[in-house]
């Protein structure tokens, strides 16, 4: 059933992190990763972080796990839900790839997730947020290396709650990470007398903010809590600024708004205050020699999408040691992934038995470029895991 038993001698790229060569490799000797990930939208960047953390921690490696060599297909999903289907099926049956890492998008994701669930394809999320797939959809074959979409978002409404916002305006794409934020920001004010009074919307990926800031101004709450990443993050944080409401009315957000676009941001994003499972400045061991070695590899600093990368390397390299690379041997995979510690940057955490981290999530302020630690906005939280039946393996 595996193509990873045939006998086969071709040339592959193998890529360290700064150069490429051209090596023969023996087919049953090589792990073929396909990385299903956004280059080109909204989300580009959010994509690339994710590609270089992933290939980071594989380069560290020497570019191989439990003795296999590993190669790469690269699809760009476009963020494109209509596509999605499309492009996973190629990865799985064209191209035979032994284990798929992607995406970003949630609703990308949701069709990953069908395709490796009925394929029973490793499948390790380094990033899309949505709850159903640590949700209804969970399955032994499909692991999350990132966060859910309710985690920064409850974390956010704690924050709020703190700072004595009582009128507080949500502002977000409508799609599911939007309305999934938004469930997890609510759960976070609950009970605290503060509330939404009002939840605005624009369709994914349109960044054309200027109805949504009038409103916003008309309404004139306590506080805008806001979704959004990547371009139209950096579109929304300049608009805000530009339309004056920065001096009056408080900015929050998932830290989604302020990650990986600082530089983008410039002035706007200074003194913004967001949650995250990532900050600057924790300063564990760990997270130091992530950060030099990113540096040393692509001369720039990581954010959380690099570190979500990296962290799904790791559980592969981990699952793969516990089989000696046999991936015929997919329980073993799937319980040694499981039981893990993961070693993060951004602190060590376990999985849910959704499969899902259970994390702290951080309050950072933005001072002088960086997304600086504050303090933890909500300690070692999971996910809704709703609906989600774990089958027997
Ligand atoms: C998602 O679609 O789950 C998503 C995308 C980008 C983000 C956060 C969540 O920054």
């Amino acid at each position: 059933m595996k193509r990873v038993f045939a006998k086969r001698l071709f040339s592959v790229s193998a890529c360290l992190a700064t150069a490429c060569a051209s090596v023969p490799v023996l087919a049953a000797d090589e792990i073929k990763v396909g990385l299903m990930l956004p280059f080109s939208g909204t989300y580009a960047q959010l994509g690339e972080a994710v590609e270089k953390g992933f290939k980071l921690h594989i380069d560290e490696q020497g570019g191989r796990l439990a003795g296999k060599t590993v190669t790469y297909v690269r699809v760009d999903d476009e963020s494109e839900p209509s596509k999605a289907s499309d492009n996973v099926n190629k990865l799985i049956k064209r191209d035979k790839v032994d284990v798929i890492v992607g995406t970003v998008h949630s609703g990308v994701v949701m069709a990953m997730a069908k395709a490796a669930k009925s394929s029973k394809t490793l499948l390790i999320i380094p990033h899309a947020g949505t709850d159903e797939v640590t949700g209804a959809m969970c399955a032994p074959n499909i692991f999350r290396s990132s966060f859910s979409n309710w985690q920064p978002a409850y974390g956010a409404g704690k924050l709020a709650v703190e700072k004595g916002y009582k009128r507080i305006v949500t502002v977000s794409w409508k799609y599911t990470a939007g309305e999934e934020s938004l469930r997890g920001f609510k759960e976070g004010i609950k009970g605290s007398g503060s509330s939404v009074v009002s939840d605005l919307t624009v369709p994914f990926p349109n960044t054309e903010f200027q109805a949504l800031l009038t409103q916003i101004s008309a309404l004139k709450p306590d506080a805008v809590y806001a979704f959004f990443g990547g371009a139209g993050a950096v579109k929304f944080v300049k608009d805000y600024a530009a339309a004056g409401l920065g001096r009056t009315i408080p900015l929050i957000g998932s830290g989604f708004l302020t990650e990986g676009v600082l530089q983008a941001e410039g002035a706007a994003a200074e003194g913004l205050q967001t949650t995250l499972h990532y900050a600057d400045g924790l300063n564990s061991e760990v997270d130091k020699a992530f950060r030099a070695a990113y540096a040393k590899a692509y001369g720039a600093g990581p954010d959380v999408y690099a570190v979500q990368g990296y962290d799904a390397a790791q559980m592969l390299a981990h699952g793969l040691k516990a089989t000696g690379g046999d991936l015929g041997k997919q329980a073993g995979i799937v319980k040694a992934i499981e039981t893990m510690t993961v070693n993060s940057p951004r602190g060590a955490f376990k999985l849910s038995k959704a499969h899902s981290p259970v994390q702290d999530i951080y309050t950072r302020t933005v001072a002088s470029g960086e997304n600086r630690y504050t303090s933890i906005a909500a300690k070692g939280v999971g996910s809704p895991s709703d609906g989600c039946a774990m089958a027997a393996r």
